[in-house]
């Protein structure tokens, strides 16, 4: 399979590259900046949507599945880009919004019966960003079910014209040349049919959770056990592209998904950021489940180098490091960090810091845009990509030659005993060791050095420096 040990690069296309000078990136934009992806090493790109939305969740709220939005360009823009990715040998994902419409998408006046209605509220769901699940429609005095924001009409995929209506706009995205999905929020595709109450939440959330939502715990508003035959349905509509859930649960309990995916975001692993004994069980527990894809960010958490901070690098190594397909966010590869954001902000839950423009040279608008940005530009005069590319020692060359590197691993990995605040992992002949800690340790290094995460981390064969690590193998 192509994906296995992918790299797969999220552009959130909004913040990628504008060619137009309106400050918003474009299809055109993201065309011309495919080499720096395909220089990367990355094998494919997955696109946030670019679908016809008003931008109430910046287009997870889609109002036509098979057309573009005007400030992103055209459908010709969009085969260009297919066209585009595929001459450079990179696979391309669009991001599907299967879950939800706008209430601006025709259908939820002219095909009610594709929703989920009641005269009153009829249980305590609520929104995963707050609030109750269920909205007063004022034209019909009736209530609609929402699991994100009220400008989200939850579909009802017990419905089988739903499934047919939306399997359809896959396949014409499939029939266009593209080569696979990622699939938004399909935790929330099917609920229980009785609508019965979520039960209050009496254990600490496994994944962190908006704290109104995290309350209650959700066994009838979400991940409803007969998953399955919506996600088969999906699976026969489009052969042997690439089906990627975003499925929001514990790993525990994304076995019933996996049935018809290729893969599911590791989020386990990712949000147990540096807290390394977790860190530890997640990514174990993960290599168990099997096809589980790394996260080092997207669009919804705060960016991978805020995270893990000074053991940024040493992090990178290591999710790097590991076995199965990888996804990055558009400017991990810089080390972009949180920013600003907007004020007063443009997204309601507070997501604007992780989805500032990109920073492709040193100029005040960091070569993303010649007009005003939709979100300002962080610090482009301190991390670029113009600056980075020349510089052997920038996170932007470790992660070229971590995604290098990356095929060339093989065996499946296993954790050493080693002490606190480090973590290593033997895979085959290689040896990857990282020190969370800000104390250097000893640890023999076997075999030649491959990668360092920070200069001169490898520089001593029985070392182990401080938010360092290492990759050594023969
Ligand atoms: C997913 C998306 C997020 C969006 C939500 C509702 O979690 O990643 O950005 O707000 O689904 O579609």
């Amino acid at each position: 399979m192509w994906w296995q040990d992918a790299v797969i690069y999220q552009i959130y296309p909004r913040s990628f590259q504008d060619s137009g000078g309106d400050g918003v990136g474009d299809l055109e934009g993201i065309v011309s900046r495919l080499d720096h992806v395909a220089g990367l090493g990355a094998a494919a790109v997955w696109i946030s949507p670019v679908y016809v939305s008003p931008n109430a969740d910046f287009g997870y709220d889609v109002a036509d599945y098979t057309a573009v939005d005007p400030a992103y360009g055209t459908l010709e823009d969009l085969d260009r880009l297919i066209e585009a990715a595929h001459a450079r040998g990179l696979k391309l994902l669009l991001d599907f919004v299967p879950c939800h419409t706008s209430i601006e998408h025709p259908w939820f006046r002219q095909r009610p019966e594709f929703y989920v209605w009641a005269d009153e509220p009829p249980n305590n769901w609520l929104a995963s960003f707050g609030g109750t699940a269920w909205q007063l429609d004022p034209s019909t005095g009736r209530y609609y079910l929402h699991s994100f924001f009220p400008e989200q009409a939850d579909l009802d995929w017990r419905n089988p014209d739903v499934q047919a209506a939306m399997t359809d706009a896959m396949r014409f995205w499939t029939r266009r040349g593209v080569d696979g999905f990622r699939l938004d929020a399909l935790d929330r595709l099917l609920k229980d049919p009785e609508l019965r109450d979520d039960p209050a939440e009496t254990d600490a959330p496994v994944l962190p959770l908006q704290p109104e939502y995290g309350r209650l715990r959700h066994v009838h508003s979400r991940n409803a056990p007969d998953i399955g035959t919506a996600l088969r349905a999906i699976r026969e509509a489009v052969g042997d592209a690439l089906l990627v859930g975003e499925v929001f649960v514990a790993t525990a309990d994304l076995a019933p998904y996996l049935e018809a995916l290729d893969v599911a975001f590791a989020f386990e692993p990712m949000l147990a950021n540096t807290d390394v004994a977790r860190l530890r069980s997640a990514i174990a527990a993960a290599i168990d489940t099997e096809k589980l894809g790394w996260v080092l960010s997207n669009h919804d958490f705060s960016r991978f180098a805020t995270r893990f901070g000074e053991n940024a690098r040493a992090a990178a190594l290591l999710f790097m490091s590991l076995p199965g397909p990888l996804f990055m966010l558009q400017g991990d590869e810089i080390g972009m960090v949180d920013g600003p954001g907007a004020h007063p902000p443009l997204d309601r839950t507070g997501r604007d810091p992780f989805r500032h423009p990109m920073q492709w040279d040193s100029t005040p608008l960091g070569g993303f845009t010649t007009g005003p940005p939709w979100l300002p530009l962080v610090d482009p005069q301190d991390r670029n990509v113009a600056d980075q590319e020349q510089d052997p020692d920038s996170e932007l060359s470790l992660y070229k030659r971590l995604i290098g590197l990356r095929r060339q691993l093989a065996g499946i990995p296993r954790f050493l005993d080693s002490p606190d605040n480090t973590l290593v992992l033997e895979r085959g002949d290689h040896l990857v060791a990282v020190n969370f800690g800000s104390q250097p340790l000893t640890l023999e290094r076997p075999g030649g050095l491959l990668a360092e995460a920070r200069p001169g981390d490898g520089a001593d064969t029985l070392e182990l420096p401080a938010h360092g690590g290492w990759i050594a193998g023969p």
